[in-house]
C-alpha cells in the first residue's frame, strides 16, 4: 500500500509535545481545572493603539491585493527606524530586511535557502523545536551545540571539533533563549563574531525575546558588534514583544546575500504578509519608539510571583533576567517527564518536560507565564502542596 507521510515528518519534532497534550486532555476530562502553563502563547493582546491600526487597515480595500513577499517598502523602513531607535544599528530597508509571516516562517525556510543537503549547521541543545526540524527538511547533517547550566547556558567555542567548524554553514544561536530563558552579553557576541570570521561561518540569531527583559537588562543585538553584518543575520518577531501572535508578523535582518536568498525562497512559496498586518505592525514599533510600557513588566512580576512561590515550598529553582519561561532544574530522583506527568495529574498544571527540547533538556522542566498573576499563585499553591505530598 502507498504511504502518504513522509518519512521526513516522523523526525520533525519531538513526540513529547502531543503526549503532553494528550494527559492534559485525560486530566481536563476527569474535570479538574488545568492551569496550562505549557506552550509560549502570549496571553494578552496588542495594545489598542495597534488594534485600531488594523481595525482601519482592514476598512480600507486598497490592502486586498497580493503583498510583496519581502513585506512593504514602508514597513521595513519603519524596522529600520526601530533598529537604530533600539540598537544603534543602520539598516538599508532596501537590502538588509525581509519581512516574515512569523519568525518560525523565516526559520523554517532559511537552511532551505542558504544550504545544499549533505552540509552541516550548528544548533543548540536544548533549543527551540523548528530550529533542528528545518535542518531535517534541507537535508542537513545538526551539531548539537551542548548548552549547560555550568556554561550559563552559552556553547562553549573551544570544544567545538575544528572540522565541524570548517565545515559548518551556519551556526544558530537565541539569547534570551527559549526554553534556557539564558540570556548573552555583547562581550559573548564579540566572540561569536571573531570566530564566525576565523571559520567562514554564518551567525543566525534569533532576537525573538528582544523586549521581554527584567531588572533593567536590555538584551543586546549581535548586530551591534563591529563587523557583524558582514557574518550574522538576526531573526525579530512581534509575536512576543507587541503580544501579536495571531498576526503572523516579524523580519530577518543582516548580511545582504542571505536576505536575498530567503527573500527569493519565499518569492516563490508565499506572496508575504497581509497588508493590514503590516500596518498594525508598523504601528506597533512606532508605538514602542514613542516610549509606550513594554511587556516586560507584566512577565516581570509573574515571574516574581512563580519564582518567589516556589522557593518558599523548598524548589530552588533560577531567576531568569528574561522571556516569556523559567527553566527549572527537577529535584533529584525524577525524570523530566515523570514530574511533568506528575505535576499534571496531581496538581492539574501543564508543565513541558525538558527534553521536549533536546536530549540536553533531561533534568528540568520549562515553565511558561502565559496566565494572569491569580492564576499562576494557584499554580505555585498546587504544585507548592504536590512537593509536600511526595517528601512525605
Ligand atoms: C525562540 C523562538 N523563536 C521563534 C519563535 C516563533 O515565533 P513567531 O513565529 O510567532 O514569530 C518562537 C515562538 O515561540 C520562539 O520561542
Amino acid at each position: 500500500m502507498k504511504q502518504f507521510q513522509s518519512k521526513r515528518l516522523a523526525e520533525l519534532g519531538s513526540a513529547i509535545f502531543s503526549e503532553v497534550a494528550q494527559w492534559k486532555k485525560e486530566v481536563a476530562d476527569r474535570g479538574i481545572d488545568v492551569i496550562d502553563l505549557g506552550i509560549g502563547s502570549p496571553d494578552r493582546p496588542p495594545s489598542q493603539n495597534v488594534i485600531r491600526a488594523l481595525q482601519q487597515a482592514v476598512s480600507d480595500p486598497a490592502v486586498y491585493g497580493y503583498p510583496t513577499s519581502e513585506g512593504s517598502f514602508s514597513f521595513r523602513e519603519t524596522v529600520a527606524k526601530w533598529y537604530k531607535h533600539r540598537f544603534r544599528v543602520e539598516l538599508n530597508p532596501e537590502t538588509e530586511i525581509v519581512t516574515l509571516m512569523g519568525s518560525q516562517d523565516g526559520l523554517a525556510h532559511l537552511a532551505m535557502s542558504v544550504t545544499d543537503p549533505g552540509d552541516t549547521v550548528m544548533v543548540p541543545d536544548p533549543g527551540y523545536p523548528i530550529y533542528s526540524a528545518s535542518l531535517v527538511l534541507a537535508g542537513i547533517t545538526p551539531y548539537y551545540l551542548p548548552l549547560r547550566e555550568e556554561n550559563e547556558f552559552l556553547p562553549d567555542l573551544d570544544s567545538i571539533p575544528p572540522d565541524v567548524a570548517e565545515k559548518a554553514k551556519f551556526m544558530l544561536l537565541n539569547y534570551p533563549s527559549n526554553p534556557l530563558s539564558a540570556v548573552a552579553t555583547l562581550d559573548f557576541f564579540k566572540r561569536v563574531v571573531d570566530y564566525a570570521e576565523k571559520h567562514e561561518l554564518l551567525i543566525v540569531h534569533d532576537l525573538a525575546y528582544s523586549e521581554m527583559a527584567f531588572d533593567g537588562f536590555r538584551p543586546p543585538s549581535i548586530l551591534e558588534v563591529e563587523g557583524a553584518k558582514n557574518c550574522a543575520v538576526e531573526f525579530h518577531s512581534l509575536s512576543k514583544s507587541f503580544n501579536m501572535a495571531g498576526c503572523r508578523i516579524a523580519f530577518m535582518v543582516g548580511r545582504q546575500d542571505v536576505v536575498q536568498s530567503l527573500r527569493i525562497l519565499k518569492s516563490n512559496i508565499d506572496y508575504g504578509v497581509f497588508v493590514a498586518v503590516q500596518r498594525a505592525g508598523i504601528a506597533a514599533l512606532e508605538e514602542d519608539m514613542a516610549g509606550s510600557r513594554s511587556v516586560a513588566e507584566v512577565y516581570e512580576k509573574r515571574r516574581d510571583i512563580v519564582v518567589e512561590g516556589l522557593r518558599a515550598a523548598g524548589w530552588n529553582i533560577a531567576k531568569p533576567k528574561a522571556t516569556m519561561f523559567i527553566w527549572a532544574r527537577i529535584p533529584e530522583g525524577w525524570t523530566s517527564r515523570q514530574i511533568s506527568r506528575e505535576i499534571l495529574y496531581a496538581a492539574g498544571v501543564v508543565v513541558i518536560p525538558g527534553d521536549a527540547f533536546g536530549q540536553e533538556g533531561e533534568g528540568y522542566v520549562r515553565i511558561a507565564l502565559v496566565q494572569e498573576e491569580d492564576r499562576l499563585r494557584e499554580a505555585v499553591e498546587r504544585i507548592g502542596a504536590f512537593l509536600q505530598n511526595v517528601k512525605k
